[in-house]
């Protein structure tokens, strides 16, 4: 069966830590998140996104902190804003926007970080692996510095028919 790749990008105060937290606790969740953890949701560029398709992902799941929660203020405004500006933009490449979502969890919502989890996992593996090859196109997008170490696994379009 296809086991996408999700990219994860995690506000450090709310989503990383309710993440945490549902470590912690052993609550089960699907394996196919590849977390970076970043200051701020609002520290997700449009570019930061697009990498993480490049590079293989076949869906990213951004999470930040509660409307009125953010310790920038406004970052998680400002996600929410580039995410509508840049979900047009990923049709025109051939990108399901249906394949990112933005999501409020908090420090204490390890469970609906879990159920979060469960139900993009479950979306992605519905569209199916992400086959728009982007390399030409996108060569100049860039990862994040977060991101510097994070290895996304690139499914083979081969293997990725033959399941
Ligand atoms: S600090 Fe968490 S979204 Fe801004």
């Amino acid at each position: 069966m296809f086991e996408p790749r999700v990219v994860c990008f995690f506000c450090k105060w709310c989503t990383y830590a309710g993440a945490d937290l549902a470590g912690t606790s052993r609550k089960q969740y699907p394996p196919n998140g590849v977390a970076v953890r970043v200051n701020c949701s609002g520290r997700v560029d449009p570019q930061h996104i697009l990498w993480a398709f490049r590079e293989g992902a076949d869906g990213v799941l951004l999470g930040g902190c509660h409307p009125g929660d953010c310790h920038y203020q406004d970052g998680n405004y400002n996600t929410m804003r580039r995410l509508s500006l840049l979900k047009p933009m990923l049709k025109e490449l051939g990108i399901d926007p249906d394949r990112v979502r933005l999501e409020w969890i908090s420090a204490a919502e390890g469970d609906k970080l879990v159920s979060v989890m469960n139900e993009f996992v479950d979306e992605i593996r519905e569209l199916g692996p992400m086959t728009v090859d982007l390399g030409e196109k996108l060569s100049g997008v860039e990862a994040p510095p977060e991101a510097k170490d994070v290895k996304i696994a690139k499914q083979s379009k081969a293997k990725a028919k033959k399941k």
